[in-house]
């Protein structure tokens, strides 16, 4: 079983994703996470993110895995927890660049379709359904408008006690939008064959049930 889950930056795709995970027992695999630390990465090397041969060369040094924790699943860069240092606003704002280089896709699509291909998985990203997993049993193109988004991250931001600026916010999240979408390598996209959720007025138990029946639809 392969479920892709894409859609753009605060959609919701990793909240439900782990959610479906555990209800069907699915392995969950955060592509974005992955982006991320090679982002970070680059940025402890000082190397500057849109330098491709820079970023070519750190790219087999780069050893990522994922733990599963009481507190969730923890991202590892070469052995280190990075979990947290990965959503910072300085990996958040360099990110596009990094994961719009045509090797750096090649060699995370290559380590995502390695896990797929022996497990039960459900992955969420921007090209799942386009390009890691074309045969998926299930793609969800999960969208919301960017101004509920920017309120989901302002929400979540506040519970964790981090200040942020709405407007801010959702500039970011625009900008993101913007660039993974009309980059030239694997955009941001709707596969034919996708299912479109707008999750707007939605609730994410809402956006599970729907996700969760398609599943079962898809089995019989
Ligand atoms: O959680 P959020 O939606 O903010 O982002 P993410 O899923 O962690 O992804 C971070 C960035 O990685 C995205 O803005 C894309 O530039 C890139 N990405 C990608 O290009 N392809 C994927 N399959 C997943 C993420
Ligand atoms: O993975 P992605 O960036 O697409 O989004 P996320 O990190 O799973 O979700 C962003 C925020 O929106 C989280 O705080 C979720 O709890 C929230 N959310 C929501 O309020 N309603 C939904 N229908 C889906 C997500």
């Amino acid at each position: 079983m392969q479920i892709a889950i894409d859609g753009p930056a605060s959609s919701g795709k990793s909240t439900i994703s782990k959610k479906i995970a555990n209800m069907r027992g699915l392995l969950y695999l955060d592509t974005g996470a992955m982006y991320r630390v090679v982002t970070l990465a680059a940025l402890q090397h000082k190397i500057d993110p849109s330098d491709e041969e820079s970023v070519k060369q750190l790219l087999s040094q780069i050893k990522i895995h994922f733990e599963t924790s009481d507190n969730g699943q923890l991202v590892f860069l070469n052995g280190e927890n990075v979990t947290d240092t990965i959503r910072g606003n300085q990996v958040t704002n360099n990110v596009s660049a990094i994961a719009a280089q045509k090797l750096v896709r090649e060699e995370m699509v290559k380590r995502q379709r390695d896990i797929a291909a022996n497990h039960s998985i459900i992955m969420d990203g921007r090209d799942i359904g386009t390009v890691v997993l074309p045969d998926a049993d299930l793609k969800v193109f999960l969208i919301a408008t960017a101004e509920e988004r920017a309120n989901r991250r302002f929400k979540e931001n506040q519970l964790r006690g981090i200040e942020t600026d709405y407007r801010q916010l959702l500039e970011e999240i625009k900008h993101r939008d913007y660039l993974d979408s009309t980059r030239k390598e694997s955009p941001l996209k709707k596969a034919d064959d996708a299912i479109e959720l707008d999750s707007t007025p939605l609730t994410i138990d809402q956006v599970v049930d729907t996700i969760v029946k398609w599943i079962d639809e898809s089995n019989n």
